[in-house]
C-alpha cells in the first residue's frame, strides 16, 4: 500500500517545512562526499558515481533517478506486462470492464488489484511451465466502482473483497518471453470470502469463534494481503497486513479493550467501510471475527481445490512477509515483520523437522513450533553503520512473564494477541518492519525497516538499529545467528544500508550511510529479494515527490545491491505515483518479475495497460536482457 500511514503525511509534512534549499547544490555533494569519505567506497568513488566501483556481482551501471511515466532501464534490458488487474483467469471467463460496472462474481475469477508479494512454482517436469501465487493487497475505490466512492451496497462490498486475497495463475516460457496461461486448471483466485480452515495451537480458541462459526475453525476469506513467503516443500505463504482497517462499528461510542486497541481497532472505518454493508465487519455485532485475520496463511499452489489454512501458530499481527530458512537440525524457521510503527520482529520454529523427500508431509508442520521476538541490543553507535547483537525471546505460556498473571490464560492467547505477549518481554520497538530475506550465499537475514517518523516520540528510544529521530529514509537491518544456526537464540546485527540524502544534507544523520550516493539514493525500502547468484534487490515504497527531502530521489524503484561490498546501484525506476513491490524470477534467472502497484495512482497515468481516462491499473511485469542474459550479471 502506499508510504504513508495514520499522521505520518502531518510528520512529514512538518520535516519537509524545514527549508533545504541552502544545501542543494555542488558544494553539497562535495561536503557530502567529504564527510562520508573512509566507508565501504573510496572518497574518489563516492564523488565520481557507484558505477565507477567495482562490484563483480553486479553487471549493469547505475541507471539515473526519473520522474517519467514509464519503466528507466539500464541499457540492454526490457519489459513487458505479465498480467494486470482484471485479467480474466478461465477460459470465456468474463471480460475486465474497466468502466468499473463489473460485478462481485466477475472480480472473483479476474486477475486481483493491487499485486504485491509473489512466488513461482516451476514445474518439475517442464521447465517451459511454472505456477506463480501473487498477492493482491487493496483496492481502489476511485477505480473499482463507477461511483468512485465508498461501497454503497453489500454488491461493492462484495466486489472489493473479490478484488482482494491471491491470485493463482500459470504462466508459459514461449517464444516471446512467459505469458499468462489463460484457462491453465491451475489458475485460481482466493479471495475475501473463500472459505479458509484455521490451523494450529489457537484454532477452536473462544476469541475465533463467532455466530457464523462455533468451532472457531473455519473462517471465511483473506485479504490485505501485502507480502509473501515461500515454503521448501512447495506451498505459499500469503501475509494478512492492515487488516483491522477493514472493521468498523455501527456503535459510534463503541469502546475497545487494550487488545483491540493494539491491533488499531475504531469505530469509524474511515477509508474501507465494509461495515455498514457487511455485518461480518461490525465489531459491534462480531468482535471477534476481527480476531480471525492477521494470520500467515497457506496455501498449495498445485492443488487448485485445497482449501487454504491460517497458521495461527506464528502468530497474529500485521504480517509484512514470510522468510523461511532451516536450522542445523532440520527445522523449518520463519521470520515475519509487523509493519505498525513501534512493533518488532518474529522468529517460528516449528517442533518436526522439514521432510525434503516427501513434500506432502509437511502439510501440517508450521502448526506446531515455537513463537519468538527479536530483543536488540544498543550496539555499538557507530554513526555510519551501527553493529550489535540480539537474542530471541520465547513467547510460550508460562515462560519470560507471558503467563496468567500478564493476562495470558493459555498458549492461544499468546498468538492471538502476540503483540501484547512481546511487550511483556520487552521486545524492541522497530522502525516499521517490512520484507526479510535470507541469503542464499551466507544465511545471512536482512529486513528493511521502512521509515517511522515517531522514531524518539512515543516511548520509542533512538538507537541500536533504528538510529534516528524522525526517519523519514529508513534503513536495512541484517543479522546473523551465531553459529550458522537459524535455531541459535542470539545473533550478530549490524545496518547494511541507512537510506538519506547526500545532496540536501551535508552531515548525518539525514545524509544516509557510506553505500549511499547522489547516485543512487533512495528513501523507504521495501520489498526485497535475493537471486540465486545472492544478489539483493530493493525495491521502494517510498516518497515519490522528488522535493525537499526527497529531491533528487524521482519515482519508487528497484535498486541492487552486492551483500558483501555494500555497492548498491539504481536497476529500474517505476512510472509516475507507482510503488514498485513483489519479486521473483524465472528457474533459469533470465527474467526478473516485478510488480507495478497503482501507476498514476492519483489518475492521469499514461503507463502501459493503464485504464480509460487515465486510471491506474497494477501490472506485473517480466524484465529479461535483449540478449537473454541472467538479469543483474
Ligand atoms: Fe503492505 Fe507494509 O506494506
Ligand atoms: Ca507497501
Ligand atoms: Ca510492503
Amino acid at each position: 500500500m502506499t508510504l504513508l500511514k495514520e499522521d505520518q503525511l502531518t510528520d512529514l509534512e512538518q520535516i519537509i517545512g524545514l527549508s533545504r534549499r541552502s544545501f542543494i547544490g555542488a558544494g553539497a555533494l562535495c561536503g557530502a562526499a567529504m564527510f562520508l569519505g573512509g566507508g565501504l567506497l573510496s572518497r574518489s568513488a563516492m564523488a565520481t558515481g557507484i558505477s565507477a566501483a567495482s562490484s563483480q556481482l553486479l553487471g549493469f551501471d547505475s541507471i539515473k533517478a526519473a520522474t517519467t511515466d514509464s519503466i528507466s532501464l539500464p541499457p540492454g534490458y526490457r519489459s513487458s506486462v505479465l498480467i494486470s488487474w482484471g485479467q480474466p483467469l478461465h477460459a470465456a471467463g468474463p471480460a475486465f470492464d474497466p468502466s468499473g460496472n463489473g460485478s462481485a462474481k466477475a472480480q472473483e475469477v479476474q486477475f486481483g488489484d493491487n499485486n504485491d508479494g509473489m512466488s513461482l512454482f516451476a514445474f518439475p517436469d517442464d521447465p517451459n511451465r511454472a505456477l506463480m501465487a501473487i498477492n493482491n493487497e487493496y483496492t481502489n475505490y476511485r477505480y473499482l466502482y463507477p461511483h468512485g466512492g465508498m461501497p454503497a451496497s453489500l454488491e461493492d462490498v462484495r466486489k472489493a473483497q473479490a478484488s482482494e486475497g491471491v491470485s493463482v495463475i500459470e504462466i508459459r516460457r514461449t517464444g516471446n518471453g512467459w505469458q499468462f496461461a489463460q484457462g491453465s486448471p491451475f489458475n485460481r483466485r482466493v479471495h475475501g470470502n473463500t472459505p479458509i480452515r484455521l490451523g494450529g495451537p489457537a484454532a477452536g480458541h473462544a476469541l475465533l469463534r463467532t455466530g457464523a462459526d462455533h468451532s472457531g475453525t473455519l473462517a471465511l476469506g483473506t485479504f490485505q494481503n501485502c507480502a509473501n513467503g515461500k515454503t521448501p516443500w512447495g506451498t505459499y505463504l500469503t501475509c494478512e497486513e492492515n487488516f483491522t482497517d477493514c472493521f468498523g462499528s455501527s456503535d459510534p461510542k463503541q469502546s475497545f479493550d487494550a487488545a483491540q486497541k493494539r491491533y488499531g481497532a475504531v469505530a469509524a472505518s474511515k477509508e474501507i467501510n465494509w461495515h455498514p454493508h457487511d455485518p461480518r465487519f461490525d465489531l459491534a455485532v462480531n468482535p471477534n471475527e476481527l480476531n480471525r485475520h492477521g494470520w500467515v496463511v497457506e496455501i498449495d499452489p498445485f492443488d487448485p481445490h485445497s482449501m487454504p489454512v491460517k497458521r495461527t501458530a506464528l502468530g497474529r499481527f500485521k504480517h509484512e512477509n514470510a522468510a523461511l530458512a532451516e536450522t542445523t537440525d532440520g527445522r523449518a524457521v520463519v521470520y515475519m515483520g509487523d509493519d505498525e510503527r513501534g512493533e518488532f520482529i518474529y522468529r517460528f520454529i516449528s517442533r518436526d523437522r522439514i521432510d525434503h523427500k516427501d513434500p506432502k508431509a509437511n502439510r501440517d508442520l508450521l502448526d506446531h513450533g515455537t513463537l519468538y521476538v527479536a530483543r536488540f541490543d544498543d550496539g555499538d553507535k557507530n554513526p555510519d553503520l551501527p553493529r550489535g547483537q540480539g537474542q530471541w525471546v520465547e513467547l510460550s505460556h508460562g515462560k519470560n512473564g507471558v503467563d496468567t498473571a500478564s493476562g495470558f490464560a493459555n498458549q492461544g492467547d499468546v498468538l492471538i494477541h502476540a503483540r501484547l505477549a512481546g511487550s511483556v518481554v520487552n521486545a524492541t520497538r522497530m522502525d516499521r518492519p517490512e520484507w526479510i530475506v535470507v541469503s542464499p550465499k551466507d544465511g545471512q537475514v536482512y529486513c528493511t525497516l521502512t521509515n517511522n517518523a515517531k522514531r524518539g516520540e512515543d516511548g520509542q528510544p533512538v538507537g541500536g538499529p533504528n538510529p534516528r529521530e524522525k526517519n523519514v529514509y529508513g534503513q536495512i537491518l541484517r543479522w546473523k545467528a551465531h553459529n550458522g544456526d537459524h535455531g541459535a537464540d542470539t545473533f550478530d546485527w549490524d545496518l547494511f544500508v541507512v537510506a538519506g540524502n547526500p545532496v540536501v544534507h551535508a552531515g548525518q544523520p539525514k545524509a544516509g550511510s557510506s553505500n549511499i550516493t547522489a547516485q543512487n539514493m533512495f528513501n523507504s525500502p521495501d520489498g526485497l529479494g535475493f537471486d540465486d547468484a545472492g544478489r539483493l534487490w530493493i525495491l521502494t515504497d517510498g516518497d515519490a515527490s522528488n522535493a525537499a527531502d526527497f529531491a533528487g530521489m524521482g519515482n519508487n524503484q528497484m535498486l541492487c545491491a552486492d551483500p558483501v561490498s555494500g555497492e548498491i546501484r539504481r536497476f529500474m525506476v517505476g512510472p509516475v505515483g507507482c510503488e514498485v513491490t513483489g519479486i521473483s524470477f524465472s528457474p533459469d534467472q533470465k527474467t526478473l518479475f516485478v510488480g507495478i502497484q497503482h501507476p498514476g495512482e492519483n489518475g492521469g497515468s499514461t503507463f502501459p495497460e493503464h485504464l480509460p481516462d487515465g486510471k491506474p491499473r497494477s501490472s506485473v511485469m517480466a524484465i529479461s536482457r535483449e540478449d537473454g542474459g541472467i538479469v543483474g550479471a
